[in-house]
């Protein structure tokens, strides 16, 4: 009908403009606002890339310090939201928790949830300042564990290793090179143009709903495993080949043979068909954070060799499958602590700016439109209704 074209996977259709992040998937170009992502990684922290990529520009010192300044001051969530928390199964699954809970944020949301720039702006920071207390309140929770208040003396990052981590009745010990792993891999995940989530946070922000329902379904799709669940697929499937026994040759063998429908989780990318680059800066972490901490290093030695033999076959090689972001991430995670529940979760706190800034961009294109595919109906042709006695 019309000219509707066909375009599974929106593989080659551009739903927007955007001017957030740039990717050269031939060349492993990733660039926040133009700054390329192994110096943000280097030289920069979350929240100051979280600022670049929400407005544009690199924050000056007096910028930088007014924003930190504004987002410690909402860490804290309503009194009332524990009660959330103590409402789910022990031991449920963070991911559900944290989109539950950034969607109640928007009944507690005071006046932030109206279209006006002063409301966007204060649900900006709402959402930046309260998504990882309501991560480490899920966490906890889901270890039955007391939840600590945040600790607006201590940095964005501390406050959530503190958080996660810590007991009310101890004093809670840093180690700064966890602290900056833990902040890299942030700031690695803050944007990625239109993937699986912010395609999703587009769409629903596109019918006018608030920006807390629009990245609350965003942590969803974020939740699947061939999108930000991949990091918990690739410790589970590192998992079972250790406990399977089988080498990792057979593994490989197994996903080439597409057996049961396995593939080589945290390998290949819509739009990479060289290695991340997010996947390069995380391999050097990983093998600097299982030096200091006790890491499943048997399981870092699979993933290396798993990589290894894969870069070696031509079943990769021609499809153009290497490590993505998720492929090593999770190793890092698990040596700071975190169980493989919570990776996505990680995830989803690292990709809050970026789903944020589309959003903002999206709504404040005066050309915006609803977002609405098409399709082609290839159901029954019309028939008439059979009464249900007549029915065989
Ligand atoms: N293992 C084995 N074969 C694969 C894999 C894999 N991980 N990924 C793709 N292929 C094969 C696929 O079977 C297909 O082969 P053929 O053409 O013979 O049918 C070919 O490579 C092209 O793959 P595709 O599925 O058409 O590619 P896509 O762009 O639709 O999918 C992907 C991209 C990331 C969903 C996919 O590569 C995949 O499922 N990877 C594993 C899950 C994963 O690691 N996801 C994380 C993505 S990175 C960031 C994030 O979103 O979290």
């Amino acid at each position: 009908s019309g000219n509707v074209t066909f375009d599974p996977g929106f593989a080659n259709t551009a739903a927007c403009t955007s001017s957030i992040t740039y990717i050269d998937g031939d060349k492993g170009i990733l660039r926040y606002r133009g700054y390329p992502i192994e110096q943000l990684a280097e030289q920069s922290t979350f929240l100051e890339t979280a600022y670049l990529v929400i407005y544009g520009e690199l924050p000056t010192a007096a910028q930088l310090a007014d924003f930190e300044d504004r987002i410690r001051r909402k860490t804290m969530i309503d009194e009332a939201m524990r009660n959330l928390f103590h409402s789910f199964p022990r031991r449920s699954h963070p991911m559900p928790v944290l989109a539950a809970g950034i969607i109640a944020l928007s009944t507690f949301s005071g006046d932030s949830l109206g279209d006006s720039p002063a409301a966007i702006e204060k649900a900006t920071d709402r959402l930046i300042a309260k998504v990882p207390t309501l991560a480490a309140f899920g966490y906890k929770n889901s270890r039955g564990e007391p939840t600590l208040y945040p600790d607006n003396s201590l940095s964005y990052i501390q406050n959530f290793e503190r958080m996660s981590f810590g007991y009310p009745t101890e004093p809670y010990h840093f180690e700064p090179q966890i602290t900056r792993a833990l902040e890299v891999l942030l700031i690695l995940h803050a944007d990625h143009e239109q993937n699986c989530s912010t395609s999703t946070v587009r769409l629903v922000g596109s019918s006018g709903a608030n920006i807390y329902a629009s990245v609350a379904a965003g942590v969803n799709a974020l939740s699947g495993p061939l999108h930000g669940g991949a990091n918990q697929a690739v410790l589970e499937m590192l998992e079972q080949i250790k406990a399977s026994g089988i080498s990792v040759k057979e593994y490989i063998q197994q996903v080439k043979d597409r057996k049961a429908g396995i593939k080589l989780m945290g390998f290949g990318h819509r739009i990479y068909k060289n290695y991340d680059p997010r996947a390069s800066i995380i391999k050097k972490h990983a093998d600097e954070v299982l030096k200091l901490k006790e890491g499943r290093r048997d399981l870092l030695e699979i993933a290396q060799e798993l990589e290894q033999t894969a870069l070696a076959d031509d079943y990769f090689t021609e499809r153009k499958l290497y490590p993505n972001v998720d492929f090593y991430s999770g190793l890092i995670y698990e040596a700071m602590g975190f169980p493989k529940e919570m990776f996505t979760v990680l995830f989803a706190i690292g990709r809050l700016p970026g789903w944020i800034a589309q959003w903002r961009e999206m709504r404040s294109n005066p050309k915006n439109k609803i977002g609405r595919p098409r399709q082609i109906y290839v159901g029954n042709p019309e028939r008439a209704f059979v009464p249900i006695d007549e029915r065989r």
